[in-house]
């Protein structure tokens, strides 16, 4: 792994504990406006100061994103699909490596949908982006997408996250479930975790705090921050949870709700 590849990954995963908070608002390519992200750059500003990285589409990053801002930038590179399409595996790469190049990115992120109807073409997109960002020092990061008809259990994510991990990407963003610790020991690459629909502050919380001690390197979570009563108090505990390891019920102590 060249210098420049090492030196982006630890922009993301900070090297002192190994451990990433990554903030995720990359949620619009098929959501549209979703709850939280209506006004993008008014949620996200009051969040960076926490955030170790911002996964973000390159159309917010340009228009709601201060270019002065020091944060380290997780592109979105895939997409082509909306939640009203004819299915959300059929996705394609979406911005240029010159474009993420230009933009100054840490790392790009797609979607991959493993036993999802495109599943091949989600694939096939991993392994070509891994072999062009190879190149350029650049790393991937392969969100393990579930389709509709995907159990969401420790089985399915082993296979999602291997294949990704496999194919070439860098780092690996699943989601947490029982029995998650099998899923980072066949992983060979370091997996971070969603945090998916909004649950209650608490559960989210010790969410975070379970997948770290269970070998997560930390999170990439979007609406259980940006859909809180109260986000700054949520990203500063879940910072807390993954840097500090303070307990779940220490951090969710100090959220004004
Ligand atoms: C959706 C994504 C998000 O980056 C990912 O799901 C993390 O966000 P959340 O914590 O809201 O699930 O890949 O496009």
């Amino acid at each position: 792994m060249d210098w420049g590849m090492k030196n982006r990954i630890s922009r993301i995963i900070k090297p002192e504990a190994g451990r990433a908070v990554m903030l995720a608002v990359d949620h619009g390519y098929f959501l549209g406006p979703t709850s939280g992200l209506e006004d993008p750059g008014k949620t996200i500003k009051p969040l960076l100061p926490y955030a170790d990285s911002l996964m973000v589409t390159r159309g917010v990053l340009r228009n709601s994103v201060d270019p002065q801002e020091n944060i380290p930038i997780v592109l979105r590179v895939s997409g082509g699909n909306s939640i009203v399409g004819e299915d959300l595996s059929k996705e394609a790469i979406t911005v240029s490596i010159q474009d993420a190049i230009r933009l100054n990115v840490s790392a790009v992120a797609l979607s991959i949908y493993v036993g999802s109807k495109y599943e091949h073409q989600t694939l096939k997109n991993l392994a070509t982006l891994v072999s062009e960002c190879e190149g350029y020092g650049i790393p991937v990061l392969a969100v393990t997408a579930v389709g509709r008809e995907m159990v969401r259990d420790a089985k399915y994510l082993s296979l999602a996250c291997r294949i990704a991990a496999e194919l070439g990407a860098h780092i690996v963003k699943t989601y947490y479930c029982e029995d998650f610790e099998k899923i980072v020991k066949t992983c060979p690459v370091p997996i971070v975790i969603a945090g998916g629909k909004k649950i209650p502050e608490k559960d989210a919380l010790k969410l975070a705090y379970d997948a770290v001690n269970e070998g997560a390197v930390g999170v990439d979570m979007g609406r259980n921050i940006f859909q809180s009563k109260d986000p700054v108090g949520m990203i500063k505990a879940v910072r807390d949870i993954v840097h500090k390891n303070v307990s779940p019920e220490k951090a969710y102590g100090a959220l004004k709700l």
